[in-house]
């Protein structure tokens, strides 16, 4: 069990630090209120999950298996429907039996999931036709709307993301163990899909063959519990350290301190800072963690993300989501993964393809090309190939739905269809095709190293 705490000893040592990127509510009263509610209610996952993950990932970071993270940049509360989250899901679930299939490798699936609310900006304001107003922060923080009202940060929001979060967890626990997840449903996954697409084509293929082999393993008398449910968690980036920390509670097994908002939680590019808030809270949790790298990380600085998130140097403990852009990671990712591995740690290596990838088209929509996140991939596992390391995962911005935000990919989205389906409150997301075709691609590649 995992109880409330009434002060977390150890879990608030963040606040006497320099905090980047948190809101600024104009009602202080307001959120303190706000963060006593949200400490008083029940985590949403429990410890011992926590620790399960920090396993499993430390199979990835010792080379025995991939991690694939993926979901929304930014989840939204209107999007907390059963289609959005059982077609992220199905997404998931397929890149995740192409991986394991194609590329004979165990996957361990986290889904950027029940959590993901809150974005950190390049800029704290966005002007559109002369007006000037706060920029969106994510539904945690304020509105998508471009009005004066919308963006100003309302502390009640952190309660929706709570009941948010709650309610999609709810539904993936229950997709994931309750039948839906099941292997035999591999074809299933992919009925509305098929016909159209030639990733669902290709997919249907695989899909065949998994069921043969299903059917030979049931005719020879087995019929593992493995295949009827699926382990699965979320994560999301640990940004809103009041939030974090009213749901960061001591475990009663270990008395150990969790951050129960979710499995998995990141700190994020732009919150790094080895003297910020963000480092100092993660220090503080049992949970696994990961760091994004961005193209300006020094070798020292990884050195000492590992020193003060992982000392015990404990697989699995700490994942690095490497984002340098297609252009930069054959230069920059090989001395961090020197210097690391020769410091003895064994930590997660995972690529994120998406966020050095960014650009704006001529239509003014924010985008990426599928070329792009692929040469990111490439470039990633050439890297470990040359170093004799683990490429353990990817990271990646996704979305069940047609959506029509990247360009690229085997069912060709052009420049001129983005206005089509764009629909991301915030960064462009590989719709289902390119999700599986990336899948596909990255099997390809983990098979060949
Ligand atoms: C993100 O993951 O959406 C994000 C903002 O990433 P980064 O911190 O790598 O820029
Ligand atoms: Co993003």
């Amino acid at each position: 069990m995992t109880v409330n705490a009434e002060t977390q000893a150890g879990g608030n040592t963040w606040q006497n630090l320099p905090a980047a990127q948190q809101p600024e509510y104009p009602d202080q009263e307001a959120l303190r209120s706000v963060i006593e509610e949200l400490a008083s209610y029940p985590p949403l996952v429990f410890a011992g999950e926590c620790d399960l993950l920090r396993s499993r990932l430390g199979a990835v970071a010792k080379g025995e298996a991939f991690l694939l993270q993926g979901g929304d940049c930014a989840e939204a509360f209107d999007a907390v429907s059963a289609d959005h989250i059982r077609n992220k899901l199905k997404t998931l679930l397929q890149m995740g039996a192409v991986l394991t299939y194609a590329a004979s490798v165990p996957v361990v699936k986290v889904g950027r999931i029940a959590g993901q609310y809150s974005k950190p900006r390049s800029k704290p304001t966005e002007t559109r036709g002369g007006v000037t107003l706060p920029s969106y922060r994510g539904d945690s923080v304020n509105g998508f709307d471009f009005t004066a009202e919308a963006r100003i940060p309302d502390p009640e929001r952190l309660k929706r993301m709570y009941h948010a979060s709650a309610s999609t967890l709810n539904l993936v626990r229950a997709f994931t163990t309750g039948g839906y997840a099941d292997l035999r449903q591999v074809h299933a996954w992919n009925q509305d899909f098929v016909k159209s697409s030639p990733s669902g084509q290709r997919y249907e293929q695989l899909a065949r063959e998994i069921d043969n082999a299903l059917h030979f393993m049931h005719a020879c008398g087995a019929d593992p519990e493995e295949f009827k449910t699926v382990e699965f968690y979320a994560s999301h980036e640990a940004l809103l350290l009041d939030y974090e920390s009213a749901l960061t509670r001591t475990d009663s097994r270990t008395g150990r301190l969790y951050d129960t908002s979710g499995h998995f939680v990141w700190v994020g590019e732009r919150t790094r800072q080895l003297d910020g808030a963000h480092i100092e809270f993660a220090s503080q949790i049992r949970n696994p963690l990961g760091v994004k790298l961005g193209p300006s990380t020094t070798a020292a600085e990884a050195l000492e993300y590992v020193e003060r998130l992982d000392p015990d140097q404990e697989p699995g403990r700490l994942t690095f989501i490497v984002r340098m852009g297609a252009d930069k990671v054959r230069d920059k990712l090989p001395e961090l993964v020197e210097k690391v591995t020769a410091s003895g740690a064994t930590v997660g290596w995972i690529t994120d393809p998406m966020h050095g990838n960014t650009f704006e088209a001529a239509s003014g929509h924010k985008t990426r090309r599928f070329d792009d996140v692929l040469d990111e991939v490439k470039g990633f596992f050439e890297v470990h190939k040359e170093l004799g390391t683990h490429p353990g995962g990817i990271h990646v911005e996704l979305t069940g739905d047609d959506v029509t935000e990247c360009v690229g990919g085997g069912d060709e989205i052009f420049v001129d269809d983005l206005h089509q389906r764009y629909e991301t409150a915030c960064d462009p997301r590989l719709n289902r095709s390119q999700s599986l075709d990336l899948a596909f691609l990255v099997a390809e590649m983990y098979r060949d190293q």
